[in-house]
């Protein structure tokens, strides 16, 4: 069976790389990969992290590209790929363009598509945007749904998914996790030189498009306000690549004190941060898997989120995007010892570091 595994950003490369490095070693799977680099740098450092080769590499990435720009792009780079290769089955991780351009690409060719990360939901249209239309509609295209929880399969067999086609493996973000957050690393020449780990540290990251502009202003303001009123207090935000984040992190939190701002953190010092440091406020999606298994709390900057299972566990909770609201939900974590330790608890309700190996086991027992 020849399997191509396609994949762009940073998050899919991360979640990824357990399954393509298993499928690389199984006797009768030959696997081909093609990456989009929708992201370029922060792709390139989990490539290498993890050896991995693509046998493709699109190389779409362009500045200030706009959705539809890098959904042709992709659909178009992929055509001769699939042409060349003619494989059995295309792999494709999440909710990004990449997975929806590359679940598309699938159908055109008539080919089946194993759709990893399948069945998150937040049931609103643009939250997260595009990334629920970009799953809705990569779970309409693919044939088979690799599901990471039980509340993810539920809602494909909501929307009318056959229950053979739907299977619960847990999240390979926790494999990649447990890989990797032992491994010895310097966090020397990242940024961070200044950072004092006596004092509390909060990991904030944010970068979701629909929080672009006033959500982010407020999230960000509510940043100075805590670093002002709580002393002991550091802030770590590696800022996304996205030069209209940047400019927008730099215009509302330059010359803070105890801020440090740094470039995206290879996924190696990112670990071991996440591990040290206090709590997790963000808008990520995998890092209200990955906060939990560190028993570290997750303050999500959003309004909803695909992810109920580390809310409905204790260790996750909704912040919301206004200033007050984020204040107020980090304050009080910050204030109250007893409410920080129900939440910073260990928990994986994402998976137990097997997932890949259950994918793995499962697409060789397709009938391709
Ligand atoms: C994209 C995904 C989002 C995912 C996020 C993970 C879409 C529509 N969005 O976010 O679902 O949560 O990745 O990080 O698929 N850039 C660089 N170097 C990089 C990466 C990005 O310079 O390594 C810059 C480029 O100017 C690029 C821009 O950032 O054009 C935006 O990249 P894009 O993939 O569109 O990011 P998001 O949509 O914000
Ligand atoms: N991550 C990283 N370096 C950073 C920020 C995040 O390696 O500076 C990792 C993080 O551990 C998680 C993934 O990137 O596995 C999340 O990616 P991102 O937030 O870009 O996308 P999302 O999960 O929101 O789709």
């Amino acid at each position: 069976m020849k399997i191509l595994s396609v994949f762009g950003t940073r998050p899919e490369a991360i979640k990824m790389a357990p399954l393509v490095s298993l499928l690389a070693h199984t006797i009768d799977i030959e696997s081909k990969i093609c990456v989009t680099a929708q992201h370029r740098e922060m792709l390139d450092t989990v490539l290498d992290l993890f050896c991995i080769k693509p046998d493709y590499d699109l190389n779409i990435m362009r500045h200030g590209q706009s959705l539809c720009q890098l959904t042709a792009a992709v659909l178009t780079a992929l055509d001769a790929v699939l042409n060349a290769e003619k494989p059995d089955l295309l792999l494709v991780h999440g909710d990004t363009t990449t997975t929806f351009a590359g679940s598309l690409a699938a159908f055109y060719h008539r080919l089946p598509c194993g759709h990893v990360e399948a069945g998150l939901r937040t049931a609103h249209k643009y939250a997260p945007y595009p990334e629920e239309v970009n799953r809705r509609l990569t779970g309409t295209l693919a044939e088979w749904h690799f599901a990471p929880t039980s509340g993810a399969a539920d809602n494909l067999l909501a929307e009318g998914v056959a229950a053979k086609n739907i299977f619960i493996t847990g999240n390979t973000v926790i494999d990649a996790l447990l890989a990797t957050v032992h491994k010895p690393c310097d966090l020397e020449g990242l940024g961070l030189e200044k950072v004092d780990w006596s004092r509390r540290v909060l990991l904030l990251t944010c970068h979701r498009r629909e929080n672009w502009g006033r959500p982010m202003k407020e999230i960000f303001s509510s940043i100075a306000a805590l670093l002002v009123d709580f002393s002991d207090i550091e802030v770590i935000y590696p800022v996304h690549r996205n030069p209209g984040i940047l400019a927008q992190a730099r215009e509302c939190l330059s010359g803070l004190p105890r801020l440090h701002m740094c470039e995206p953190l290879p996924y190696l010092p990112f670990c071991h941060v996440m591990k040290r440091c206090y709590l997790v406020l963000t808008d990520s999606g995998g890092l209200q898997e990955e906060a939990p298994a560190l028993g570290k709390p997750v303050l999500v900057l959003r309004e909803v989120t695909e992810r109920p299972e580390a809310i409905a566990a204790g260790t996750a909770r909704l912040a919301g995007i206004g200033r007050d609201t984020v204040y107020a939900a980090v304050s009080a974590l910050l204030q109250n010892e007893a409410e920080y330790k129900k939440m910073a608890r260990s928990i994986n309700p994402y998976g137990d570091g097997h997932a890949a190996e259950r994918i793995r086991d499962i697409i060789s027992g397709l009938n391709i």
